[in-house]
């Protein structure tokens, strides 16, 4: 979920049919308010048998549109004026018998109405279907959503899990906050549309014995906001991540790993078939030469254990150094000369660019401030180097690096 305002200025009209999953777009339109974004609310009949116009108004502080024949518009065309009023229609719960309207071009009340008349070149439709999973297995939905797809309208969801009907299975109108992240995603400019990238993510946990280990403060945050940025974008991710408690972005493969080893596998056979790697997990440099298959007891020792340790080996440097490696992006964590310490890197591991921060200052924070570092020159993300949060930054670097892999292209 954003904390930021990633709709501001947007219209949205958020259409409600008739569902159980009505009360979810309650949350959804105080979700969808508190991004920035102005909802106007437009309900069916079968909506309104499932939540008050009364709660969707205070909600969306607007008055909520019921009806085509509404005196309230001067022009008396509502379903003119609300689709030339949004930058997009989000229908949720979309039920059987709404999608079933849309396949078919029907226009009997208002929301089918003004998803016929939206202009279809600046103002998307976006359903979030809402349904019993028998209803939306049948092969008349089934056929009706590939119509809506191929009509140019995104089909969001639905889920899986628990039905109100006490059923298990596909039909559940996506959670409130994932059609919000839908939507912020969908305004995203797609710089990496058909771009394959790999991502490694969090700490490594190299263990010692069965309860003990060494692991370091990476929270993962910043390569999930990566991973997160690219699907943004359009990009087909993949993220390996380390231990971290941090839930998958939505539409990003994820791999987890406990080991640099472990990493080392789930990454260097794979990378030469993406376009880029960022490597930002902090990887353990030193491992336990060896594993004690039993926990190590004080009991009876007068001196303290002594550990071996063993080299990792570097995963960064290894993708780099394939035959036809992707685009290769490092990151540095230092605690001081951050320059010189980033360039240092970006030649030793043979790389085109490295992301310099100061660890102490950035694990665990949702903020930060970067330094981009290349062969030949440097700049601060954001420019006045005042640390921002890390969405926002994720999103700044894939534009840079689509801007990169372009140069190269040319
Ligand atoms: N990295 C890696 N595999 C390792 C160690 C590091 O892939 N075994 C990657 C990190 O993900 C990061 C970059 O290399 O992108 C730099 O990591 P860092 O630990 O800062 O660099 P080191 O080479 O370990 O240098 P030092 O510990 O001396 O700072």
């Amino acid at each position: 979920m954003s904390e930021r305002s990633d709709l501001q200025g947007r219209r949205i009209v958020l259409g409600l049919t008739g569902g159980i999953a009505c009360y979810k777009s309650a949350e959804l339109v105080r979700l969808l308010t508190k991004a920035g974004a102005t909802v106007q609310v437009v309900m069916t009949e079968a909506a309104e048998a499932f939540i008050t116009p009364v709660t969707m108004q205070a909600l969306s502080g607007r008055a909520v549109v019921t009806s085509q024949w509404d005196a309230r518009e001067p022009n008396n065309m509502a379903h003119i004026n609300l689709g030339r009023e949004a930058d997009a229609v989000m229908v949720a719960p979309a039920s059987a018998d709404f999608i079933a309207k849309l396949a078919q071009g029907r226009a009997d009340e208002l929301l089918s109405l003004l998803c016929l008349a939206r202009p279809r070149e600046r103002c998307p439709l976006l359903v979030a279907p809402a349904m019993n999973r028998e209803m939306w297995s049948h092969p008349a939905t089934q056929r009706n959503v590939a119509t809506l797809a191929q009509d140019g309208t995104l089909i969001l969801g639905p889920g899986c899990g628990d039905q109100a009907c006490g059923e298990v299975g596909d039909g559940r109108m996506l959670e409130p906050t994932e059609l919000l992240d839908e939507l912020i995603a969908f305004f995203q400019p797609k710089v990496l549309a058909g771009r394959r990238l790999l991502i490694t993510a969090g700490p490594t946990f190299e263990p010692i014995d069965p309860v003990r280990g060494i692991t370091n403060h990476s929270s993962g945050k910043m390569g999930f906001a990566l991973a997160r940025a690219a699907v943004e974008a359009g990009a087909d991710v993949t993220l390996v991540a380390g231990p971290v408690h941090l839930s998958t972005p939505r539409g990003v493969k994820r791999q987890n790993v406990m080991t640099a080893a472990q990493m080392y596998d789930a990454v260097v056979p794979c990378a030469a078939d993406h376009d880029v790697f960022i490597a930002t997990a902090a990887v353990a440099d030193w491992r336990p030469a060896s594993l004690s298959e039993h926990k190590i007891k004080k009991e009876g020792k007068k001196v303290a254990p002594t550990f071996e340790l063993t080299e990792n080996p570097d995963i960064l440097a290894a993708v780099a150094a394939l035959p036809k490696p992707p685009y290769c992006v490092g990151f540095a964590a230092e605690s001081e000369n951050l320059l010189a310490h980033a360039r240092a890197k970006l030649l030793r591991k043979r790389i085109p660019l490295i992301i310099g921060n100061l660890g102490p200052a950035t694990f665990g924070r949702d903020d930060n401030a970067l330094l981009v570092v290349d062969a030949q020159s440097d700049h601060a993300l954001p420019a006045d180097g005042r640390p921002t949060d890390k969405l926002t930054l994720a999103r700044a670097l894939m534009q840079e690096l689509a801007n990169r892999l372009q140069a190269v292209q040319a």
